[in-house]
Formats: structure tokens, C-alpha cells, sequence
């Protein structure tokens, strides 16, 4: 390789590097302290997230698997409309594992569509362009890399076809509930009359069965949470004491919020690069919200974001919801 070239390469990397150092000083300034869970995802995390869907307690993602595989007949005749194509919008479509049921019935059910996802890691993007022509042979696809509004309002001045957006998953339950509403009416504005959002909401249950499943037996939640510390000292030049931190996950059922933390078990002064930042016994690092909500509080939350809803598809046991919104 040229030095030019590797020049380049570290100098991207520094710059990535830099906003990450920057998050994690400023969190962890913060009071209380609190870590972004962007940064859950590198390779190491996405392992063991893996693993989290695969515990025997983590519902979510076999829930929401449940509705596309069962119910993708419905859905695909609720957003189609006599004579109109659409181009299909996804928010963080993943390894798009859930929408391909939904994507090869609509190619069954001959509907004429354009299929297009929008991920801030551009791999993902990448591989889906890579992979989907072969599952939709003739659709048109096309990704676009980076923030979701920004590439939105992108996407959406792409043509004048008609768009359904799909934002599954746990995207809007990792926002609290003040900012699912700023992100859902900023959707909201760039939409066309007539235009359809598809939201996955985790639904209300036994506060048990929510807390088991931010806090698996075998112990993948903590480790993935912990990965994070672990991630910090391999980038930061950080020196956590990562055996010395715990997983902790709250439930509160009177606010549908599950939050997860890192409790510092002693009293620890930790390096970041030149930053030093210092840990009292039992201090707490939030890092994620996953806010579980009743079809009641959707309603209302669709409405106050300025849309009708016209429906919603539920799994078997009515713990997650794909719900379907018009703006008029
Ligand atoms: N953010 C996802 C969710 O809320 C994934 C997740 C599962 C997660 N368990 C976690 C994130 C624990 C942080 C901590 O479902």
C-alpha cells in the first residue's frame, strides 16, 4: 500500500476515533454519568448482541420475527393501494432478516416498488446491496449510508412515488419517550399526504419477563454491556478496571422504562487518553433505554406526532407491535 493511502486510513480513523473519545469524555462528565449506545456496536459487540438474540429470554427480535413471518400477507395488502408503486424506506434494516418476508410478498403479490434502507454503518449497506437483488430479482434498490433524517429527507426527494416507511425493531424504544416524539413528527414532516410509517414498539408485560430479558441467566447482556468498557480501553488508550463494574438493569412498570447501567463497585480514578475521570463506590453509568409501551400510549403517541392510525399487527402473545401510521 502507498503511504499516501496510509496516511488517509489513519487519518479517518482518528477522526472516527476523536468523536468517540469526545462522547465518552463528555458522558462520562456528565451527571450522572452516562455512556451512548452507538457505541455498543463494534465487531465484539455485535457478537455477543447476537448471542442476546439468541438467549432463551430475549423475546424482542422473535416477537417482531413472528409478525413478518406470520402476518406478511396483511401487512403487504395494508400498505398497498390500487395502481400505486411506492418506494419502501427502511430505518436501520439490519441484516434485513425480518423485511425479506414482507419484500418477497409484495414481489408475489406483483406490486411495483422500490426498495430502500438507510444505515449509519455503511457494511450493512454494503452487504444489502450485495444480497437483495437476488431475493427481489427487478426491484430496484438502493442504499444510503448515514444518519436516518438526513438520509431520509434524501431519499424521499428521490421521486414522487408514493413511500412507506418501515423503523422496526428496538430503534424507537431505545429513545425516551420525549425523544420518540421529536423523532417521530421530524418523520412526520418530511412525509407526503397519504404516505405510510410502520413502527415496531415493544409492548407492556410482566415486568419479570422484561427484566430477564435485559438480563439474561447466562450472563450475554452483561458481557455485551461490559463490552463497552472493554471497547473504550482498546480504542482510548483507557485503562478501565472492567472486572470492577457490573451490569445492572432496572424495570420501573409505571413508566414502561427498562434501563440498563454499569455500577462501579468501588471508588476508581480511570485514564481516557490525557482525560482522567474518577468513579465514586456504586456510581452508575446509564447506557441504554429500552422503553416498552401500551397500544393505548401509541395511539396517543400517533396522534400527537400529527398521524391517524390505521392498524397494527401484534406476535401471538402480544408482546411487540408493528403499528401502522397515515399521514393525512
Ligand atoms: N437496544 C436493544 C433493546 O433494547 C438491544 C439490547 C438488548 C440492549 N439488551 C440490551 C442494549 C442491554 C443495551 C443493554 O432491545
Amino acid at each position: 500500500m502507498k503511504n499516501a493511502d496510509n496516511e488517509q486510513i489513519a487519518n479517518m480513523t482518528n477522526t472516527t476515533n476523536n468523536t468517540f473519545a469526545m462522547d465518552v469524555i463528555k458522558g462520562l462528565q456528565e451527571i450522572p454519568k452516562r455512556l451512548y449506545p452507538k457505541y455498543f456496536y463494534d465487531s465484539e459487540g455485535d457478537k455477543l448482541f447476537q448471542e442476546i438474540m439468541d438467549s432463551p429470554e430475549y423475546y424482542v427480535t422473535d416477537s417482531e420475527m413472528e409478525i413478518f413471518t406470520e402476518q406478511a400477507a396483511e401487512l403487504s395488502r395494508q400498505i398497498t393501494r390500487a395502481d400505486q408503486s411506492f418506494d419502501l424506506i427502511e430505518l436501520g434494516p439490519g441484516d434485513c432478516s425480518k423485511t425479506i418476508f414482507l419484500l418477497r410478498q409484495l414481489n408475489k403479490d406483483l406490486i411495483s416498488f422500490n426498495y430502500l434502507p438507510i444505515d449509519i454503518s455503511p457494511d450493512i449497506i454494503d452487504q444489502l446491496e450485495i444480497t437483495l437483488p437476488h431475493e427481489i430479482p427487478g426491484k430496484m434498490i438502493k442504499g444510503y449510508r448515514g444518519e436516518y433524517i438526513e438520509m431520509l429527507e434524501k431519499a424521499i426527494k428521490e421521486s414522487s412515488r408514493r413511500k412507506v416507511i418501515l423503523c422496526l425493531g428496538a430503534n424507537i424504544g431505545n429513545m425516551t419517550k420525549d425523544e420518540a416524539m421529536i423523532f417521530l413528527k421530524e418523520i412526520h414532516d418530511l412525509m407526503g399526504s397519504g404516505d405510510i410509517l410502520i413502527t415496531g414498539f415493544d409492548l407492556i408485560k410482566h415486568p419479570k419477563t422484561i427484566r430477564n430479558a435485559y438480563d439474561d441467566a447466562a450472563g450475554a447482556t452483561s458481557r455485551f454491556n461490559l463490552n463497552l468498557l472493554h471497547r473504550i480501553n482498546r480504542e482510548l488508550e483507557a485503562n478501565f478496571e472492567v472486572s470492577s463494574f457490573e451490569h445492572y438493569c432496572s424495570y420501573e412498570p409505571e413508566t414502561g422504562s427498562c434501563k440498563s447501567f454499569l455500577i462501579s463497585l468501588k471508588a476508581a480514578n480511570v485514564k481516557i487518553g490525557k482525560e482522567q475521570v474518577t468513579f465514586t463506590e456504586n456510581e452508575f453509568i446509564w447506557t441504554e433505554i429500552s422503553q416498552k409501551y401500551t397500544l393505548r400510549q401509541i395511539e396517543e403517541l400517533a396522534y400527537a406526532c400529527g398521524f391517524i392510525p390505521s392498524g397494527h399487527l401484534t406476535d401471538s402473545r402480544k408482546w411487540f407491535a408493528d403499528t401502522i401510521w397515515i399521514k393525512i
